[in-house]
């Protein structure tokens, strides 16, 4: 890892960071008091992923934190039959073709200076908000701001957040999504919240999938765009896939392995089950560390292929794996092959970083690129 990674990640995680590793050293599954059940391994966090004996609704899941601010319908938060219907009807939207159209009406502007975050973040806000209904001006800024007020009170040893917390929240959201009500009413197919009440669901429901929408395609994104450049910069593969384009897809999936920008997943245990030698009981709380899982393989390298149980690790596994990722691989490749055209013309280089601090998604602050 080079020496800007663990700065980033020290800085979102002082105290996290170092104790998932720690435990990662200490075993694959481990039970770590007031955390839960730690597992830092990749075969393990697939079975446990694909296994319907852990589930995203009961104590100190995903549905234990995001509920309370988004309400209970935003895939995240489901489990069985109608989570899988929801995201059949919502598939569409994600398909090679209609993300294409979404990021190519999206703003690409790369001026010199290059800050990375704000670039990203304007491209990112963009397109969640044609997806889910917004006005793009608003998406970037207010939403951005508002998705990390939200997230950057998580901490991985609080399951819940309190109830002044869940006040804030929800008050940052509803100015977020309020807008979003006339894609609702006009049912537009092109939109997440017009495709949820085609499906039946309520207005408010389809608000929660817009602020759900928000927190998980906007955050993930500004973090890992600026963290591949910086690691192609700081590692001299930019030069190397401006020289060779054919390897720019074994670079990012390398990139997404060493960065991991959702770096743990969790569920809980809803029936008696077992994780490797480890018996666990229902009402736990099980913390896939994923980014454990994937750091176990080394250091950046995109020329060592991924062993098959790593593979795409880092977007999830079985029903839940994440929805956006043709999206998200689109973002991704517009913005850095447009970084190595200009890298072509003019050599970029790093003017200016800073590390975010107190966020739950690690991220630099900023990143500048000149000439
Ligand atoms: C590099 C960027 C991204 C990464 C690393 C990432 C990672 C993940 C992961 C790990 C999960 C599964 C979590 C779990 O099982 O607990 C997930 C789910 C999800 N992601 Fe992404 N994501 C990214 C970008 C996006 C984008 C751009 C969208 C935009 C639509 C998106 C939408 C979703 C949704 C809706 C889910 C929930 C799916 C479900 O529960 O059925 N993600 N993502």
């Amino acid at each position: 890892m080079t020496a800007w990674e663990r700065r980033v990640r020290l800085a979102a995680h002082p105290v996290a960071y170092p104790l998932v590793r720690a435990v990662a050293r200490i075993g694959p599954v481990v039970r770590v008091p007031r955390v839960g059940v730690v597992v830092s391994d990749a075969a393990l966090a697939r079975a446990v992923l694909t296994d319907t004996a852990f589930t995203k609704t009961g104590p100190g899941s995903p549905a234990d934190l995001w509920t309370p601010v988004v309400g209970p319908s935003v895939l995240l938060n489901m489990d069985g039959a109608e989570h899988a219907e929801l995201r059949r009807r919502l598939a569409d939207l994600f398909t090679p073709r209609a993300v294409a159209d979404l990021v190519g009406r999206a703003p690409l502007v790369l001026e010199r200076p290059l800050d990375l975050v704000a670039m990203t973040r304007r491209l990112a806000g963009a397109v969640i908000a044609e997806l889910v209904g917004l006005d793009p001006g608003l998406a970037a800024g207010p939403a951005f701001a508002a998705a990390t007020a939200v997230t950057g009170q998580v901490r991985l040893a609080r399951p819940r957040l309190t109830a002044s917390q869940i006040a804030t929240a929800r008050a940052a959201m509803a100015e977020l999504t309020g807008p979003a009500e006339a894609a609702y009413r006009a049912g537009d197919p092109a939109t997440v919240p017009g495709r949820m009440r085609s499906l039946g669901l309520s207005e408010h429901e389809a608000r929660g999938a817009v602020a759900a929408f928000v927190l998980t395609g906007t955050e993930t994104l500004v973090s890992f765009v600026p963290r591949l450049v910086a690691l192609l910069l700081d590692t001299g593969w930019l030069d190397r896939l401006a020289a060779d384009r054919s390897r720019t897809d074994d670079a990012v999936a390398e990139a997404l392995r060493v960065t991991v920008p959702s770096p743990v997943m969790l569920r809980s245990v809803a029936v008696p089950a077992r994780i490797g030698h480890l018996d666990v009981r229902p009402g736990e709380r099980v913390v896939i560390a994923t980014v454990s899982a994937a750091r176990a393989l080394g250091g950046f390298d995109p020329d060592r292929p991924h062993p098959p149980e790593l593979r795409r690790l880092w977007f999830g596994a079985g029903p839940h794996f994440c929805l956006g990722m043709p999206l998200a691989m689109a973002e991704i490749r517009t913005v850095l092959d447009a970084v190595l055209a200009a890298h072509r013309e003019r050599p970029w280089r790093i003017v200016r970083r800073r590390a975010a601090f107190g966020v739950l998604v690690p991220a630099y602050r900023e990143l500048v690129l000149d000439a």
